[in-house]
């Protein structure tokens, strides 16, 4: 593989459009401190989900799987002042160094932590009616990923966009013997999503700073 040009790609890109200032750089480095040192997403990946957001006029966005904020972050940034995302996190933690970074990035006002395990915590968004959300960002765990995408349809209206990321993982996911629940949990989501009729859906394959891999795009229909 041409990894060392797809990096090489990738900085350029970065260069010139995946500007990280100092408060995104400090978020990235804290993700050593994490439960799960380097899987945030690349500075390019933040800078796609944010013209995601924007092309969605995102006022309301739920992210499942925050880490120490460093999506967060690049997401909550094209949120209006009166906007609203509220994050989802396992480990008490990660959600402590997110919130430190998020505090650091001037988002407080407008960001919620949740801790708990996601699929106890989603059933509480849709009693307070919170949504719908104009985007959804699912990046927890992966063996409950269709679950997290039938929530995700659950929580949104047409025209919500929801993003699954690490839906390829080095291609691993041709592998239709696979044992690795993480394989088996994304093969899961992206065979139901081709089936499924209330959403307009593709996978972006991604190269560069972080491992061959990909994102789950859909519209709600
Ligand atoms: N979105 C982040 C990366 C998330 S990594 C970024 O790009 O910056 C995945 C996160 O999901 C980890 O912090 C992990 O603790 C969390 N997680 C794992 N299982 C979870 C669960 N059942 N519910 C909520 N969060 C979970
Ligand atoms: C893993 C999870 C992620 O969200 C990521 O971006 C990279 C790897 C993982 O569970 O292996
Ligand atoms: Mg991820």
């Amino acid at each position: 593989m041409n990894a060392e040009l797809f990096e090489s790609v990738d900085n350029y890109i970065g260069e010139l459009l995946g500007h990280e200032d100092e408060v995104l750089k400090s978020a990235g480095r804290s993700v050593k401190d994490t439960t799960m040192p380097g899987a945030n997403v690349s500075a390019n990946q933040g800078k796609f989900l944010q013209v995601l957001a924007r092309s969605c006029n995102a006022r309301k966005i739920l992210e499942i799987g925050t880490l120490g904020g460093y999506s967060t972050i690049w997401l909550g940034r094209v949120l209006p002042l009166d906007g609203h995302l509220i994050t989802l996190e396992l480990e008490q933690s990660n959600a402590e160094i997110a919130h430190r970074n998020i505090i650091k990035a001037g988002l407080d006002p407008i960001v919620d932590i949740r801790i708990g395990k996601a699929l106890e915590l989603l059933p509480a968004i849709e009693a307070e009616e919170i949504g719908p959300f104009d985007m959804i960002f699912i990046d927890a765990d992966k063996p409950p990923y269709t679950e997290y995408f039938e929530w995700a349809l659950k929580l949104s209206r047409p025209g919500t966009i929801i993003v699954a990321d690490n839906v390829i993982r080095e291609g691993k996911v041709l592998d239709t013997k696979a044992t690795d629940e993480k394989v088996k949990g994304v093969q899961r989501l992206n065979k139901m999503l081709a089936e499924n009729k209330q959403v307009t859906a593709t996978i972006i394959q991604t190269v560069g700073s972080k491992y061959h891999d990909g994102m789950v795009i859909a519209v709600v229909n």
